[in-house]
């Protein structure tokens, strides 16, 4: 019998976790497979997962996937599941998205591959936008039209930053985006910030923690997971400290049309943002199309033109038709998320009234995005405590330890998709779950 590193049974407990049942019990059994108990195709598991490269085997899973499968599993057994875990609003395409894609399919360049950097007559339109929306100066020639906000993150981070460089992530963070930093063999820094009541990010949260193998610092704004939004004197102050630097910032700007006191504020506001700001940007959530994969990057055309030949090696151009669709949506319905906000801020109200009627638990409600990132007092295991409710209370949470340490001891709650209704009977669940645990 060969020896087996536990290592490998740390990744065979994954891939247990994703092909099996998806039940959540999985995630908790790493290296407790004994290597007697190996079948000839479990060796052979192992032996694949050897030439994986530990920086790609050591990333973990957010447990989205088994929470929704768990959710489904409990669906179809005739049990009234209510999710508040997804990321998704509740609405689908503006008509002039659908319109566009329809008038597309008539039109012989849908099938074949745009420039690497994406449709021109779309980067102009956007630009134009964009110019508004986020008080900058951008130009077509400083966007690349991505397939989604991650793709734009990968993307960014792929031509800036080198494997062995530190890049500081506010936490709690968005996990994918750690995710991506630890794939590149780079080394994702968690730096929680001090005020755990607005989740506002400071300059002075990041300043201890900026050395001289720091190149990049990741916001998110309004965050994914707390839906805080950055205060605008942070933000400038915080681009300017790290472009003296030579820090990059890396700016997810995906709810930037989710803010719902006051404006949205944007890195690539500051006036000299070309020396040191990527924002991140998608049509997933604002327009409802997150299956159409169309997102973007926004930096200085210098950056874009070197971040092109990724984009080339990667993906060569994002989906035409849905480029096509998405420019039919800038065009003609810019204002289109802003048409929802009312309707949030209803299911938002109904999140806070059902916080506060559940005495352990905490949550200052923020201004953006669609989460409230709430504690849980006495809480110190969240991902058993997601297990429980969806469970017990047949409500689907996302434990706060999926996005980064110091969120342990909270839940995601998302109000994006769940109606006012909805919200106000899972909390109704969730406090009679809290009453008897
Ligand atoms: C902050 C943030 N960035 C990126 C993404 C991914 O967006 P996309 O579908 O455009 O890749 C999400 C989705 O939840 C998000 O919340």
């Amino acid at each position: 019998m060969p020896v087996v590193p536990e290592v490998l049974f740390r990744g065979f407990g994954h891939w247990n976790l994703r092909h099996r049942s998806g039940t959540l019990g999985t995630s908790g059994t790493h290296g407790t497979l004994a290597p007697l108990a190996l079948s000839h195709r479990c060796i052979t598991i192992a032996v694949v997962i050897t030439r994986v490269p530990s920086r790609v085997r050591d990333i973990e899973l957010p447990p989205f996937d088994p929470l929704n499968i768990r959710a489904a599993e409990l669906r179809a057994a005739g049990h009234h599941v209510i999710s508040l875990g997804q990321a998704l609003p509740f609405f689908g395409p503006p008509p002039s998205a659908l319109a566009a894609a329809h008038q597309a399919l008539d039109n012989r360049e849908v099938h074949l591959y745009s420039t690497d950097p994406g449709i021109l007559s779309l980067r102009t339109v956007l630009a134009e936008r964009l110019r508004e929306t986020l008080r900058t100066d951008a130009s077509a020639d400083d966007l690349i039209i991505t397939a989604g906000a991650n793709h734009a993150f990968t993307l960014a981070l792929n031509t800036l930053v080198d494997p062995g460089d530190e890049v500081l992530l506010p936490a709690p963070f968005f996990t994918n985006h750690e995710m991506t930093v630890r794939a590149l063999g780079a080394t994702a820094v968690e730096v929680p910030v001090a005020d755990c009541d607005t989740f506002s990010v400071r300059w002075s949260d990041l300043a201890p923690r900026v050395t001289n193998r720091t190149r990049a610092v990741v916001l998110c704004n309004p965050s994914n997971p707390t839906g805080a939004p950055l205060d605008p004197q942070e933000g400038g102050l915080i681009v300017s400290e790290l472009a003296r630097r030579g820090i990059m910032v890396l700016s997810d700007e995906t709810y930037m049309h989710f803010v719902y006191s006051g404006s949205h504020w944007s890195c690539a506001s500051v006036p000299a943002w070309r020396s040191n700001v990527v924002v991140i940007g998608t049509f997933s959530k604002s327009f409802g199309m997150m299956g159409w994969r169309v997102g973007f990057m926004l930096a200085d055309a210098s950056i874009c033109a070197e971040a092109v030949k990724i984009q080339d090696a990667m993906i060569i151009c994002a989906p035409v038709i849905s480029q096509m669709a998405v420019e039919g949506a800038v065009r003609e319905s810019w204002d289109y998320p802003a048409s929802f906000h009312a309707d949030l801020l209803a299911r938002r109200q109904a999140l806070i009234d059902g916080v506060r009627a559940i005495p352990r638990l905490r949550w200052t409600p923020t201004a953006g995005a669609f989460f409230g990132f709430v504690r849980v007092d006495g809480c110190t295991d969240s991902a058993a405590l997601a297990g429980a409710l969806l469970e017990q209370a047949h409500v689907v949470t996302i434990p706060g330890s999926a996005f980064g340490r110091s969120g342990e001891g909270h839940l995601r709650l998302s109000y994006g998709s769940a109606s006012v209704e909805a919200v106000r009977t899972a909390m109704e669940r969730m406090k009679t779950y809290f009453a008897h645990a």
